[in-house]
């Protein structure tokens, strides 16, 4: 297996870009956060690995970023797939040097309402998506970090339901934030030494597909309507400055809200 240092550089007669040379495997890359991150991560040179199980968006990602894009069609919630994928995507791009788990659903109805299947299905993508890609990846990712880069980077996108319980309904949604959170801290210290980063965004209402599907049912949908959301392309912009840090610097927590957002 090729190491990073041994890897092709950016395109020639492009602009350099500062992950010229890297890989990024990005989950939920079909649509919303994790396709405005793979852009953005394609944009400074990173080749990308687009996860997501809808196999169409992504080979609609993939043909515009050409080349250095591969597309794995993968559900998150079966760690036998994920593992798959992941080595698949390591295989064909000569490692992974960057992670960021993003694919993640939310239903956010009264607990007395709720129908267990919907809070089997946050656990088993929010949480367990994470736990199996991440593990998946890290093999890769240690191999990632002796080379010329220095180092290795796994963001995860968790929430502002990540830091605080937003309201009621957030409640199984608001665990599996949590859980990622307490995961991520435990793993940032684990790989401290290894040149290992761990890095957790935490968006507010965000204009995506989560949030304006017009089903009640989703995360703060009936506040989306009112707020200035973010883009899409504000977590993308904060995901790429995480992991454009010289190799020195973790940045392991971004919260960014709507600036009207209040909770
Ligand atoms: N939008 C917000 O206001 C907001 C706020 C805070 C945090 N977040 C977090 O941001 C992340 C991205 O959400 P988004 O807002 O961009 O929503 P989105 O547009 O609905 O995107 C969700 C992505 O996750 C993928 N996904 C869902 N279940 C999957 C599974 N079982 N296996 C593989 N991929 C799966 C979807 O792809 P397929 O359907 O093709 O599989 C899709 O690409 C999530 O973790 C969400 O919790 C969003």
């Amino acid at each position: 297996m090729l190491t990073c240092a041994e890897r092709t550089p950016g395109t020639p007669g492009r602009v350099t870009g500062r992950l010229d040379g890297t890989t990024a495997i990005v989950t939920g890359a079909s649509s919303g956060i994790g396709n405005a991150t793979a852009r953005a991560l394609a944009a400074e040179g990173a080749a990308v690995a687009l996860f997501a199980r809808r196999r169409d968006k992504l080979e609609d990602l993939a043909r515009e970023l050409g080349s250095s894009a591969s597309v794995h069609e993968v559900d998150v919630s079966d760690a036998d797939a994920v593992r798959a994928a992941v080595d698949e995507a390591a295989a064909e791009h000569g490692g992974v040097d960057v992670l960021v788990n993003n694919a993640g659903y939310g239903s956010m109805d009264l607990a007395r309402d709720a129908d267990l299947g919907e809070w089997q299905k946050m656990v088993d993508v929010n949480l367990h998506g994470v736990l199996s890609t991440t593990h998946a990846a890290l093999g890769h990712l240690a191999q990632a970090a002796q080379g010329a880069r220095g180092i290795a980077d796994v963001v995860t996108v968790s929430s502002v339901a990540g830091r605080t319980v937003t309201g009621p309904g957030s409640n199984v949604y608001a665990a599996t934030k949590h859980a990622v959170g307490a995961f991520s801290e435990a793993l940032r210290q684990e790989l401290a030494e290894q040149h290992g980063r761990v890095e957790l965004v935490e968006p507010g209402l965000v204009d995506t597909e989560l949030t304006n599907t017009g089903d009640d049912n989703k995360p703060d949908a009936s506040q989306a309507s009112e707020l200035g959301l973010l883009h899409a392309d504000d977590i993308a912009d904060a995901v790429v400055w995480m992991v454009t840090r010289p190799a020195r610097a973790a940045v392991n927590e971004v919260l960014v809200r709507p600036t009207e957002q209040k909770g």
